[in-house]
C-alpha cells in the first residue's frame, strides 16, 4: 500500500503564519510566472497544509494573499474566460482517507458507486483545447480556474493535440500538458545550447515552454486528455457528452485522434469496488518509477454521468472525483561534489555527491551523472541547488540545477585530466570517457589491491610496477604474479638484478600468506580486511568457502542474506582465478582455524551447544568470546604490527576486533598516546591492558602469525 507523507509546517503565531503566506505566494508567483519555484512540491505542500491548519484555528486572521483562498494552482493569469470553471481536485493520502471519501460520496447520492475510473494524475499543467468543426482553435491554460491565458502559439509543438480531429465536431478537450522524460532531456539540451538556463524539472519545463513566445528553437511537450465538454455551439454532441460515462468520453476523445493515457502502462481502468480501486492505486504506485513521464498521484472518478451530476461540485473541486496523492519524489538539495569512478571496461563515470536528502522514505546521497558532456550540457556547478528525482528502486537522478537559487558562489565541476584509477591518459573522443587502458585499467587496480599491505603485502610491487607488468602482457590477473620468471622481470625497464630478486622473494613470501589475506586479495565486494578474516576463520579452507551456500555463509558474523548471496555469486565468477592460485601453490588455509563440523553430524550438535562457538576456534583460545579494541601506539613485541595485523592477532586468539569502545567491549589495548577511547573505556569500566600485558596474553599466537 502507498504510504503518504502528509505532515504540515507548524505555525506558532500570526507572524509565522504571515511569513508562511508570503513564502508560499512568492513561490507560487515565481512558479506561475517562470515555471520555476524555489520550493519543491513537498515543501510547498507542507507549507500550504501548515497555513490551512493555522487558518482553521484562527479564521479571523486569514490573509487575502493566502494560497488557500484561491482555486489551487495559483494566481490568475490570462483573460480568456472558461466556459465551465476548470476545477481542482481534493486530495486523499491513504486507503483509510479514500474509504472515508467514497462513503461520504455514496451517502450524498444515496447509493453505492459501482463504477470508478482509476487513472494517472499526470504531473503537468491543466489546459483546455478548443476545436471548432474539427479544427484546432485555441489552447488556454487553467489560470485561476475561471479565466486562463491563450497559449495557442505553442500548440504546434504539443504532441497529442492534432490540428484536425477525425470528425468535424465542436468540442473542448481538457487535459494535462507535460514533458516526458525524453522531452525534458532534449528540451534542456536545446535550451542550454542556446545559452538558456535549464528547467529544474519536467513540470517547470512544460509550464515555461507553453508560455514562451518567439523562441529560436522548438521544444516539444505532450498532451494527455482526461475529459471533454461541449462548447456553446456543439449542437447535439452536448447532450451526448452529458450522458456518457467518463470512460466512454475518454474513448470518444481518443477516437477523435487526441492523445490520452490509454496506451500507457497506467491506462485508465474501471473498478467496481473500493478494494479494486486500491489494488489499481497500488499497481500504479509501483509502476511510477519506470514510467516515461511524471505522475504525482492517481485520480479516481465516479464513472457514471448520473453519479457525477448528483454529486455536483464545490467551488474548488468536484465531489465525484478525488486525487489519491503519491509521495513526492523530487527534492531540492545541494550538489556537494562529483566523484569519478572507473568501471570494469574502463569507462570513467561521474557520480554526484549530494547533501543527503530524504525522498520517498529513503536517504539519497548520490545521483547518477551520465558523462562529462552531460554535466556541461546541463550547466551543473558545484554548490548548486539541484532538483533530484528518486522513485521506487531506480537510481536517483539530478533533473537540473535550480538556477534562480544560485548565489554566485557555485564553482565549475573539474573534469579529471588522467584516469582517477590508474593515472593513465583518458580517451575523450566519445561522450563517455574511457581510460586508455580500457579493461586493463581495472586490472592494474585489482592487482595493486591484491599486492597491497593488508592483502598479500608484496613489497616492491607498487602501481607503476603493476602497470609495467600489465603492459608487458605478463599479468592478466594477480595469480600470474606467482608464475613470473626472473628473465621476464629482468627484461623490464628499470628492473635490475636486485629489484628482481627482491620482488621474487616478496612474491614467494606472499604465496604462504594466510587464507584471510588471500581471500581479501580477491576483492570480493563487501569483504574487506575484517570480514575476510571472519570468513577465513569460520571456514578454515578456501575449498569450504567456495562450497558454501547462501545459508552457510550467513553463519559468519556480520553476513546477512543479501551479502551472502552477493558473495556466493561473485565467488562463482572468481572460480577460475581461485583455481589458478591453487595451481600456483598459493596457501589456501587459515592457520589456527578449525573448520566447522559438517551439518547434521554429531559433532555439529555438540558444537552448537558450545558457548561462544565461533566456527571451530574452540573455547581454549585466550580471547574467546571477547571483543577487543586497540588504540594508541603499540610498543614492545607489538611495535611493528599495523592495526590490521593487530586485528588479525586478536582474531587468531579467538577474539573479535572492533574499532570503537562500547559497553560490549571486553578489553581495550591502550598504547602510548591513547586518547578518547581510553577515557571512554575508563568511564564504562572496561578492562584496559598496556601492549606488554596484551602480548603476554596472546604470546603463542603472536609467534604463529609471523607470516601474516
Ligand atoms: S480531472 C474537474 N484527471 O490535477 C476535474 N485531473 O490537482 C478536474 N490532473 O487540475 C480534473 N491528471 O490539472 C483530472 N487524470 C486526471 C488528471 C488531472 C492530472 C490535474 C489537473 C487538475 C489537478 C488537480
Amino acid at each position: 500500500m502507498v504510504v503518504m507523507t502528509n505532515s504540515a509546517a507548524v505555525l506558532a503565531d500570526a507572524a509565522a503564519y504571515a511569513a508562511a503566506v508570503e513564502e508560499a505566494s512568492v513561490a507560487a508567483a515565481a512558479y506561475y510566472a517562470t515555471g520555476e519555484s524555489g520550493l519543491d512540491d513537498d515543501a510547498y505542500d507542507r507549507l500550504a497544509r501548515g497555513i490551512a491548519a493555522y487558518e482553521a484555528d484562527h479564521p479571523e486572521e486569514v490573509l487575502a494573499a493566502s494560497p488557500t483562498g484561491k482555486v489551487a494552482g495559483g494566481a490568475a493569469v490570462g483573460d480568456v474566460p472558461h466556459t465551465v470553471p476548470m476545477l481542482s481536485l481534493d486530495n486523499v493520502f491513504s486507503a483509510e482517507q479514500f474509504a472515508t471519501w467514497t462513503a461520504s460520496l455514496e451517502r450524498r447520492i444515496g447509493r453505492p458507486v459501482t463504477a470508478w475510473s482509476v487513472e494517472p494524475k499526470l504531473d503537468g499543467l491543466a489546459v483546455a483545447a478548443r476545436y471548432r468543426d474539427g479544427r484546432f482553435e485555441r489552447l488556454i491554460t487553467r489560470g485561476d480556474g475561471t479565466a486562463g491565458e491563450d497559449v495557442s502559439h505553442a500548440a504546434g509543438a504539443v504532441v497529442g493535440l492534432p490540428e484536425r480531429l477525425a470528425e468535424p465536431v465542436t468540442i473542448e478537450v481538457r487535459g494535462e500538458i507535460l514533458m516526458t522524460n525524453d522531452q525534458f532531456d532534449q528540451g534542456n539540451a536545446i535550451r542550454t545550447e542556446h545559452g538558456g538556463a535549464p528547467f529544474a524539472n519536467p513540470r517547470n519545463g512544460a509550464a515555461g515552454t507553453l508560455r514562451a513566445k518567439d523562441r529560436a528553437y522548438r521544444v516539444e511537450t505532450t498532451f494527455f486528455a482526461y475529459g471533454a465538454l461541449p462548447l456553446p455551439d456543439s449542437g447535439e454532441l452536448g447532450e451526448t457528452l452529458a450522458e456518457l460515462p467518463h470512460s466512454e468520453v475518454l474513448s470518444y476523445v481518443a477516437g477523435l485522434g487526441v492523445h490520452t493515457a490509454a496506451g500507457t502502462d497506467v491506462a485508465p481502468v474501471l473498478a467496481a469496488t473500493v478494494e479494486e480501486v486500491q489494488a489499481r492505486v497500488d499497481a500504479i504506485g509501483s509502476l511510477r518509477a519506470a514510467l516515461p513521464f511524471g505522475i504525482d498521484g492517481i485520480v479516481i472518478k465516479a464513472d457514471l454521468a448520473a453519479d457525477q451530476r448528483e454529486a455536483g461540485s464545490g467551488t474548488r473541486a468536484p465531489r465525484w472525483a478525488i486525487a489519491y496523492k503519491l509521495p513526492a519524489v523530487e527534492k531540492i538539495t545541494r550538489l556537494v561534489s562529483v566523484e569519478w569512478n572507473v568501471g570494469r571496461t574502463g569507462i570513467i563515470a561521474p557520480r554526484a555527491v549530494l547533501e543527503p536528502v530524504e525522498i520517498d522514505g529513503s536517504t539519497v546521497g548520490y545521483a547518477t551523472l551520465h558523462n562529462p558532456a552531460d554535466i556541461t550540457r546541463r550547466d551543473l556547478r558545484l554548490g548548486d541547488q539541484v532538483m533530484v528525482y528518486k522513485a521506487g528502486d531506480i537510481i536517483p537522478r539530478i533533473e537540473a540545477p535550480v538556477v534562480h537559487l544560485r548565489t554566485g558562489d557555485e564553482t565549475p565541476i573539474d573534469f579529471p585530466e588522467s584516469c582517477p584509477q590508474c593515472g593513465s591518459a583518458i580517451d575523450t573522443s566519445e561522450q563517455r570517457w574511457r581510460c586508455t587502458r580500457g579493461r586493463n585499467c581495472r586490472l592494474v587496480a585489482s592487482v595493486s589491491y591484491a599486492a597491497g599491505r593488508d592483502q598479500l603485502d608484496i613489497e616492491g610491487l607498487g602501481a607503476t610496477r603493476v602497470v609495467q607488468l600489465v603492459d608487458a602482457g605478463l599479468v592478466a590477473d594477480f595469480a600470474d604474479l606467482f608464475t613470473l620468471e626472473r628473465a621476464q622481470l629482468l627484461a623490464l625497464d628499470r628492473m635490475g638484478e636486485t629489484s628482481t630478486d627482491n620482488l621474487l622473494a616478496a612474491i614467494e613470501t606472499a604465496r604462504t600468506r594466510p587464507l584471510s589475506r588471500v581471500f581479501c586479495a580477491l576483492g570480493v565486494r563487501g569483504t574487506g580486511r575484517s570480514m575476510s578474516r571472519r570468513i577465513a576463520r569460520y571456514f578454515a579452507t578456501m575449498d569450504r568457502i567456495v562450497a558454501a551456500d547462501v545459508d552457510t555463509l550467513q553463519q559468519v558474523d556480520g553476513i546477512g542474506k543479501e551479502k551472502a548471496a552477493a558473495v556466493v555469486a561473485e565467488l562463482v565468477e572468481l572460480a577460475p582465478l581461485i583455481a589458478k592460485l591453487v595451481a600456483a601453490g598459493v596457501n589456501m588455509t587459515e592457520p589456527g582455524a578449525t573448520p566447522p563440523p559438517e551439518p547434521g553430524t554429531e559433532e555439529a550438535a555438540g558444537a552448537d551447544a558450545e558457548a561462544g562457538g565461533d566456527g571451530g576456534t574452540g573455547p581454549t583460545l585466550p580471547l574467546a568470546g571477547m571483543t577487543v579494541v586497540v588504540t594508541g601506539a603499540m610498543t614492545g613485541a607489538l611495535e611493528k604490527l599495523s592495526r590490521n595485523q593487530m586485528n588479525e592477532l586478536i582474531e587468531r586468539a579467538g577474539g573479535k576486533s572492533s574499532s570503537s569502545v562500547s559497553k560490549r567491549t571486553s578489553l581495550l589495548v591502550a598504547g602510548d598516546k591513547a586518547g578518547s577511547k581510553r577515557t571512554k573505556a575508563e568511564d564504562l569500566g572496561v578492562r584496559i591492558a598496556v601492549p606488554e600485558e596484551f602480548a603476554e596474553l596472546v604470546g603463542a599466537f603472536l609467534a604463529a602469525g609471523e607470516n601474516a
